[in-house]
């Protein structure tokens, strides 16, 4: 599975790629008020810190604005991914921009349904939004397990399953056990996968007995 990151923080952005386990970014428009900072200007410097997929959002709503926004954003840089609203005005805009070659993301899926519209229309990633399902009382990994399940359906899709809205480590164990193809993960919880309390005492000791042979691997 493919991570991303998520975030238009390009600090954190950096640091994180410097891991070498980053394999793309995604970033959408509350995250670039979070961030700060002239949009396109920060979606280039995102294309140069990160050779993979970087997800940026259009603004507007309508067909012919979020056309021009998409193909304003695409030209930035080769690894531009635009990313537009699950509604019928971007998914004709998917469309438009997926003819021309363009990658697209299809933001804000909160069905089954919808993802397969997202496919039909030539979208490259589909965004599940988990944690705004887990947030109204829904399990979000169920609709994961569907979507995976109805694209394995049609070998002749290409879409692959970015799982978005991630809260928390499980989320992401959960995402790979249904085999999605990708994983956004907030910086937080990407730092978080590292962690296991018996790593930490398990080296302690190991650095504590290794002290103790007065040796070192480097002389
Ligand atoms: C990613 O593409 C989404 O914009 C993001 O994961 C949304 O996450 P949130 O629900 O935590 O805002």
């Amino acid at each position: 599975m493919k991570f991303f990151i998520d975030t238009a923080d390009l600090a954190e952005i950096r640091d994180l790629a410097a891991t070498g386990l980053v394999d793309g970014v995604t970033t959408n428009p509350s995250l670039v008020l979070k961030s700060g900072g002239r949009f396109v200007d920060l979606v280039a410097e995102i294309c140069k810190a990160v050779p993979g997929p970087v997800s940026a959002e259009v603004a507007a709503t309508d067909f012919a604005t979020m056309l021009k926004e998409g193909q304003r954003l695409a030209a930035i840089a080769s690894n531009v991914v635009v990313k537009v609203p699950l509604t019928a005005d971007g998914l004709k805009t998917c469309k438009a921009l997926a003819d021309q070659g363009t990658p697209v993301n299809v933001t804000l899926c909160f069905s089954a349904a919808q993802a397969l519209l997202a496919a039909k229309a030539g979208a490259a990633y589909i965004s599940p939004f988990v944690g705004r399902l887990d947030d109204i009382g829904t399990e979000g990994m169920d609709l994961i397990a569907d979507i995976v399940q109805i694209y394995a359906n049609y070998p002749s899709i290409q879409t692959e399953v970015l799982v978005a809205s991630v809260r928390n480590p499980m989320h992401v164990v959960q995402a790979a056990k249904l085999g999605a193809d990708v994983c956004t993960l907030p910086p937080s919880v990407l730092r978080q996968l590292f962690n296991h309390p018996l790593t930490d005492k398990g080296l302690q000791q190991f650095v504590a007995d290794w002290a103790k042979t007065g040796q070192s691997i480097l002389d």
